[in-house]
């Protein structure tokens, strides 16, 4: 059967063709998730103090940009046009919208980010513009105007209050209709406009720079840094240049700096923790009368299990990374747990190996994972 998706293209010819190097267009690609979300929702969601909202109205060729939370009068006195409402990590507060992500499942969840929400009335947008990371965005009600351009020159307006291409020159233009994507790669110039009352979910994706990678990376080996001794000099020889780094003192401390060695395992550890850490605004809520164990394991395998919206469980071959830890369960359990990670649900009757029973549990009552509902 055709795969309405990706206009056509099976998953393996989509990133061949397309991942990272050009857009695609597919219609009708999605239709069953564009009444993911109305305006009214959005609006509500916007009021959440947990939520990233921001609104933006142009003028003209002037733009303004207000940040949430947001309170119920700020949506009352709107214009008819000209504005835009957006709401990231719309998948942590809507939980059909993490079935919509999962639409995306053939790119590893390491590389997904989140899902974004716009609402716009007619005129509505936040300007031509580039984003540095890959986009899929799905028309949801109504209509918008979609120009894109290959253009280099990615000169942005000096001093706008958001990123505002100074000469956007589109080259392909599409009006997108309710179920329509659009994929776009990396910092493609793209502009679109609401022409009727208009929501767009976007998926959007993430891929670290090497420079926050590496300033990572040496925050984790400060926090496991057990290097051990204290300079020591009983030998030392009465100077008459007490200034001088003299080479034996030299020496003796890079002896003690050799400890500061870090091993290829301590940085696939740190791969994992860092892929697997949640956005720093996230919390888990552990659940407040928890089950015994025993009873745990029994409404495990009568409903299944599932991690909750927020929890990112990924491994490795050596290790399993929930949440931003590591953990090396016994092989038994393995095979178990690349199955939940990977289709972030276990189904009811799975036996659960011993190995396993354990660390499911300390994960309920960390709140990360929980019971299938009924
Ligand atoms: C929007 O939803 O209005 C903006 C999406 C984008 O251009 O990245
Ligand atoms: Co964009």
């Amino acid at each position: 059967m055709r795969n309405k998706l990706l206009n056509g293209l099976t998953p393996a010819q989509f990133l061949r063709r397309h991942w990272q190097k050009r857009p695609l267009l597919a219609r009708n690609s999605l239709p069953q998730f564009a009444d993911l979300l109305s305006r009214r929702t959005l609006i509500e969601l916007a009021l959440l103090p947990e939520a990233e909202a921001r609104l933006i109205t142009r003028k003209g060729r002037h733009w303004d940009v207000r940040h949430g939370p947001f309170r119920r009068q700020d949506f009352a006195k709107l214009p008819d046009r000209d504005w835009t409402l957006l709401v990231q990590g719309v998948d942590l507060l809507l939980p059909r919208a993490k079935e919509l992500l999962g639409r995306f499942d053939f790119i590893p969840y390491a590389r997904l980010d989140d899902l974004m929400v716009s609402y716009a009335p007619p005129g509505g947008g936040v300007g031509p513009h580039f984003d540095s990371y890959d986009v899929f965005l799905l028309q949801g009600e109504g209509q918008r105007r979609w120009q894109i351009s290959s253009q280099r020159d990615l000169t942005l307006v000096e001093k706008a209050p958001l990123k505002i291409l100074s000469d956007f020159r589109p080259t392909r233009e599409w009006t997108l209709n309710t179920g329509d994507l659009l994929y776009l790669p990396p910092r493609y110039a793209h502009d679109g406009v609401a022409l009727a009352n208009c929501i767009t979910l976007s998926v959007g994706f993430r891929a670290p720079s090497a420079q926050d990678l590496c300033s990572r990376f040496y925050d984790f080996l400060q926090d496991n840094l057990d290097a051990r001794g204290l300079y020591a000099d009983p030998h030392l020889k009465a100077t008459q240049q007490p200034a001088r780094i003299a080479p034996q003192l030299a020496r003796g401390l890079l002896d003690l700096l050799a400890q500061a060695r870090w091993k290829r395992a301590d940085m696939l550890r740190f791969i994992g923790e860092d892929l697997s850490t949640p956005k720093s605004h996230v919390v888990f809520n552990p659940p407040r009368r928890a089950l015994s164990a025993p009873a745990f394991a029994r409404t495990a395998r009568r409903n299944g299990l599932q991690l909750v919206p927020a929890s990112i469980l990924l491994y490795d071959d050596h290790a399993f990374y929930m949440n931003g830890e590591r953990c090396i369960p016994p092989a038994a359990a393995r095979p178990l747990l690349r199955r939940f990670a990977n289709r972030r649900k276990l189904d009811p009757a799975a036996a659960i190996p011993a190995g396993a029973a354990e660390l499911l549990y300390a994960w309920y009552r960390a709140g990360f994972i929980a019971p299938a509902a009924e």
